[in-house]
Order: structure tokens, then C-alpha cells, then sequence
């Protein structure tokens, strides 16, 4: 019965962040509970190497699914079981108690990265709140004091992403950089929710179209420059520190937490735009670590965070959503 009635809200659990937009959940209904697992085809393997990025979005869409059943009086409940060899990470099934959680549809529903100017950061109540959500899995919210060194790192960051032929191919194929895109409307990353005018989009465009042949003379350089310095924008950057020794359990539970920290920053009128890079380059990782005095490999990720001046563009999705294509919607999965 609550599985049932869970499928027809299974569109707004689309609503769920994921790295590049990929939307790589999937959700299969069998003998009472359902799995919850994801597809090869919506993975990052050239920038997301560890699947780290994988699991804290599978995670997030577990904990959005969670909120969006309870605000319907739903009952249920995840039972984490990650099998990487079945793709799963675990099982939502009927539960005798409604999850409790603060969050409701109506913040999953309007809450969006922001990529723009921030007129403040975070205040220490924020701060505290979402180390709070950290601390109860036994991670922490740590905000980065140095912003000159992390500006550093940050174009060191840029420069790696965009040096790599892979992953800049793989960023460019989740790239929707004008309305006319077959999947402007499904998924991927958009001009508009990047921020880019129509001009700056059409010259990324070229540029990444050139780049296989300008790659050897300094595109990836005038690339990385041209991301510009997200920090001038405002706000202040945090990263969630998971605990020692995590697996990737460990990592999908960790999306839960991100998911919570985000409808905590979006209730308290904030937003998050992640700079995963920080943590995807080994070398900035490593920095960071240092810096907070956390070993790098438990750096999971990293946003700047703060209060958005204007609001930012709603994301696309597949399913549910402005200007869906509808449910079933799969053409990527059959050999884009
Ligand atoms: C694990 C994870 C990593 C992400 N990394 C980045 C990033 O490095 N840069 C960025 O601009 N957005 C990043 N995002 C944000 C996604 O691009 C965003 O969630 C997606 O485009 C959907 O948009 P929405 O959050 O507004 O719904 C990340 C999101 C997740 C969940």
C-alpha cells in the first residue's frame, strides 16, 4: 500500500542534486520493497574515477525519497545494502513509522545549487546546524579559513580538470549549452544554470568543440582561467568530512547528509554551489586535508555556500519537473 502510493510521488524524488546532472538513480518496484539502484550509462567514470560523486547522489535521492514519502503521511523506511557488483546500495520498504525529518516536498521541490553572487556567508548557527547533521553519522562540516590558499587550489583544480582529454569529453557531453539540445530539458548541466549568457555559452562551446585540436597548444589553461574565481562571488566554502575508514556504504550515507545539509542551508534561505574539484584533484585534496588537519581521503566534498542575491535556474529532469519528456523517458540509456 505505501509502496503503491509511493510510486506516484517518485517524480518529485527526481528533484534530487547529482553530480553533472546525470540523474543516475533507479528505482525498481519487486515483492513488497523496492531497490534502489543505478544505471552504468549515468556515471562519471572519467571524473568521477572512485564513484565517490556516484554514492553521495545515490545517497541524496535516498534521503529525498524519505522526505518526499514522509510529507505524504507515507511510512517508510531504507534499509542500506550496497552491492556494487548489482549496482544497489539498498531497499526502501514499508516501515511502522513515518521518517522523521524536518523537510518537506515544497523545499525538495525549490531548492537549487547556485552558482552566483552570494551577499553573505553562513551564519555560526547555520554552521553549527549542518556540523550537527554531520556529527550524528560521525562526519563533520568544517569551513575552510583560508581563502587565498583555496583560491590556489582552485585554479590548480581547474587546471587538472581541463588538461584531461576524458574528462573534459564526458563534461561536455552532459554540457546543455543552448535550448536547441535534444536534452535540454532532461538533464545535464544547462547555459542558464551555469550562469552564462548566450554569448559565453557559444564561445565554450566552440572552444570545447576545438579542443581535441587546441588541446596541446593551451586551451586547457585559457579554459581553467576562463572558469574565473567562483570565491569572488561571495560566501564562505565548507566541506564535509566523512569518519575514518569509510567504505562506500559509508559514502552513500554520507548523501544523506549532504541531501539534509542542503534543505537545512535552503530552509535558512542559503544555497551550496559544490566545487568538487577541490576534492576530485589529489594534489588540492591533499592541501586541503593538510590544511584542516583531516587525512584527504576523508574529504567527501566541498561548496561554497551562502546567500544567493537572485535566484537561481531551476535544473532539468528526466521524469516530473518544468517541461518534462515524461516518465520512461530512456533514449540515453539506449546508445546516445
Ligand atoms: C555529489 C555532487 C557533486 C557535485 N559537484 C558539482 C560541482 O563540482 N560543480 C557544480 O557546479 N555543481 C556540482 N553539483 C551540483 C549538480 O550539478 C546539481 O545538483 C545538478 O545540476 C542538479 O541541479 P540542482 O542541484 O539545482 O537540482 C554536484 C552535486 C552533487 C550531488
Amino acid at each position: 500500500m505505501e509502496l503503491a502510493a509511493f510510486r506516484a510521488l517518485e517524480p518529485l524524488c527526481w528533484r534530487a542534486p547529482s553530480a553533472h546532472n546525470t540523474q543516475p538513480w533507479r528505482l525498481d518496484h519487486q515483492n513488497g520493497v523496492v531497490r534502489v539502484g543505478w544505471e552504468q550509462a549515468y556515471t562519471l567514470p572519467a571524473a568521477d574515477p572512485s564513484g565517490r560523486d556516484l554514492r553521495l547522489s545515490l545517497g541524496a535521492f535516498v534521503e529525498t525519497c524519505l522526505v518526499v514519502a514522509a510529507d505524504a503521511g507515507l511510512r517508510l523506511e531504507f534499509v542500506a545494502d550496497h552491492c556494487a557488483e548489482d549496482r544497489r546500495v539498498g531497499w526502501l520498504r514499508a516501515s511502522p513509522h513515518r521518517y522523521d525529518t524536518p523537510f518537506g516536498a515544497a523545499q525538495v521541490r525549490a531548492r537549487r545549487t547556485h552558482r552566483g553572487r552570494f551577499s553573505a556567508g553562513p551564519d555560526a548557527e547555520v554552521t553549527a546546524a549542518v556540523d550537527a547533521i554531520a556529527r550524528s553519522s560521525g562526519g563533520t562540516v568544517r569551513t575552510v579559513p583560508d581563502a587565498a590558499l583555496l583560491a590556489r587550489l582552485l585554479r590548480i583544480a581547474d587546471r587538472q580538470v581541463y588538461a584531461d582529454p576524458a574528462v573534459v569529453g564526458e563534461l561536455r557531453s552532459w554540457l546543455r549549452l543552448t535550448p536547441a539540445h535534444p536534452d535540454y530539458r532532461a538533464d545535464g548541466l544547462t547555459d542558464r544554470c551555469l550562469g552564462l549568457s548566450r554569448g559565453e555559452a557559444t564561445v565554450l562551446r566552440t572552444a570545447l568543440a576545438a579542443y581535441p585540436v587546441l588541446r596541446r597548444v593551451g586551451l586547457p589553461r585559457l579554459l581553467a582561467a576562463a572558469s574565473g574565481n567562483p570565491l569572488a562571488l561571495g560566501g564562505a566554502v565548507i566541506v564535509l568530512v566523512g569518519p575514518p575508514g569509510s567504505d562506500d556504504a559509508t559514502q552513500v550515507e554520507f548523501g544523506r547528509v549532504l541531501a539534509r545539509t542542503w534543505l537545512t542551508l535552503h530552509t535558512a534561505g542559503l544555497a551550496a554551489h559544490p566545487l568538487s574539484q577541490l576534492i576530485d584533484s589529489p594534489a588540492t585534496r591533499a592541501a586541503l586535508g593538510s590544511l584542516l588537519g583531516v587525512a584527504p581521503e576523508r574529504l567527501l566534498h566541498a561548496a561554497r555556500v551562502g546567500r544567493p542575491v537572485s535566484p537561481a535556474e531551476p535544473s532539468a529532469r528526466r521524469i516530473g519537473g518544468t517541461g518534462s519528456n515524461g516518465p520512461g523517458r530512456s533514449g540515453r540509456l539506449d546508445g546516445k
